[in-house]
């Protein structure tokens, strides 16, 4: 439950949308890796901790076709939310206050997905676990969880930082000093480390810059929050076996943290791990900080995608075409400065017709005459990163971005039909 006052209230989280919640995104990834489709055309989606809606109002606002509902337990967020919705006039999202713990009781029917982030591993272990009945009840069968959290055991150098943090505060109680404080003792110590060749040096060095760098409501709710608990992959999977709850693909797949390292896939074959063993070393290699699962009531029957559905896919790239190697392949740019080599040629021309038109796409069944000779390389490169494939094209929506994009650009940023939002400073 939630302490009084609602530190929330105090100092409300500084929230941004966050791309691969939205739902045609969260069928792609289940698509890709065998799991559920839940229907694009109508459905709903409960957002459980949603702050003061950030994430919901440009879901919400661009997909008329949706209905949307928010829960968080620190009224001045709802109140905010309330405030932003009304003033879109949308029918088709509502917002109530209410402590995750009792929200049931205010909440009827079920949802085709329930999106969780920032949860649950900053509450106590009480409402986490109330968190998990809630989305066992409320999870549609054939629905999506989105359930982020961090992980162990690459959260534990945050951690670190953390446990330092609150013990250098800990004579101020007021949350914004505090965190303006501790703060203040990550900057000095991230700029008078000097940054050597050790790899420790490095490591903190770079944790202590991150701090630097975030909104101080970052620094008060994820350093100096009452609860952070990293989880290890196998106890999170642990926590969502006695809910019938089933882990089918991660969300964030080319999230910032968390690098395999080269010929890992390789060595964990030649090594024969398997099950939650493999989880847990594939994250002590990968120095995976968090973790954003999806999941799904079992039992979980993986159907990976036949050549029709996948035909029936679209496709996008923002690529641009480098330098023609040695053994004739072309080598092609992500604007994130990422490069990827592409073998086939038939590949490489689509992807010089698809640059000038980005963000929109094209279908896959229309750009290949032989949809299974690209199938493989175009996953690869989807999992990578370097391409955009989609289930329906968000670009299609027809809802003018302007009125919505006004409210948040008060905020400095502006979100896109796809999800994507763009900040700026004045
Ligand atoms: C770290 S913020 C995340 C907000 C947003 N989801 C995001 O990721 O930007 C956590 C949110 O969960 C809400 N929260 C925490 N404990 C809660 C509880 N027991 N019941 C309802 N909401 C809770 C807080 O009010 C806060 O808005």
């Amino acid at each position: 439950m939630l302490a009084s006052p609602d530190p929330y209230d105090e100092l409300p989280y500084q929230s941004f949308p966050i791309e691969w919640t939205a739902p045609e995104q969260l069928v792609l990834t289940s698509l890709l890796h065998g799991g559920p489709r839940p229907p694009l055309d109508a459905y709903s989606v409960l957002e459980l901790g949603c702050g003061d809606g950030t994430n919901l109002l440009p879901l919400a606002y661009y997909r008329r076709h949706a209905n949307f509902v928010g829960v968080d337990g620190a009224s001045s967020q709802i109140e905010l939310a309330n405030t932003r919705k009304s003033s879109l006039q949308l029918s088709n999202l509502s917002y109530f206050c209410a402590d995750i713990t009792r929200a049931a009781e205010q909440l009827s029917g079920e949802f085709d997905f329930i999106i969780a982030h920032g949860f649950f591993s900053w509450v106590a272990d009480e409402v986490r676990d109330a968190l998990l009945e809630l989305c066992a009840q409320r999870l549609r069968p054939g629905g999506l969880l989105y359930l982020n959290y961090n992980s162990m055991p690459g959260w534990n150098v945050r951690g670190l930082v953390r446990d330092f943090l609150l013990k250098q505060t800990a004579g101020t109680t007021n949350i914004t000093a505090r965190a303006k404080l501790a703060q203040d003792y990550a900057s000095r110590l991230g700029w008078s480390l000097t940054v050597d060749e050790h790899p420790y040096t490095q490591l903190i060095n770079n944790e202590f810059r991150f701090a630097c760098d975030k909104d101080i409501s970052f620094i008060a709710h994820e350093y100096l929050a009452e609860h952070n608990h990293p989880y290890w992959r196998s106890q999170f999977l642990d926590l969502m076996q006695p809910h019938n709850l089933y882990h089918v693909a991660d969300a964030d797949f080319n999230y910032d943290s968390g690098r395999a390292p080269e010929g890992l896939a390789l060595w964990l074959d030649e090594h024969s791990l398997t099950g939650r063993g493999l989880d847990d070393t594939v994250d002590l290699l990968c120095y995976r900080q968090m973790h954003c699962p999806i999941l799904t009531q079992g039992p979980l029957n993986r159907t990976p995608p036949g050549l029709e559905e996948f035909s029936n896919l679209l496709i996008a790239s923002c690529l641009t075409p480098c330098t023609e190697n040695g053994d004739g392949n072309s080598t092609y740019q992500h604007p994130s400065g990422s490069q990827v080599e592409v073998k086939q040629e038939i590949i490489g021309n689509l992807l010089t017709k698809l640059q000038p038109i980005w963000p929109r796409s094209l279908r896959i069944a229309e750009a290949f005459p032989d949809v299974n000779r690209v199938m493989d390389d175009l996953v690869l490169m989807q999992l990578n990163g370097f391409i955009e494939l989609r289930c329906i094209e968000p670009g299609d929506f027809g809802v003018p971005g302007e009125p919505l994009n006004r409210i948040e650009a008060q905020d400095g940023y502006i979100t896109t039909p796809y999800h994507t939002f763009e900040a700026f400073s004045e």
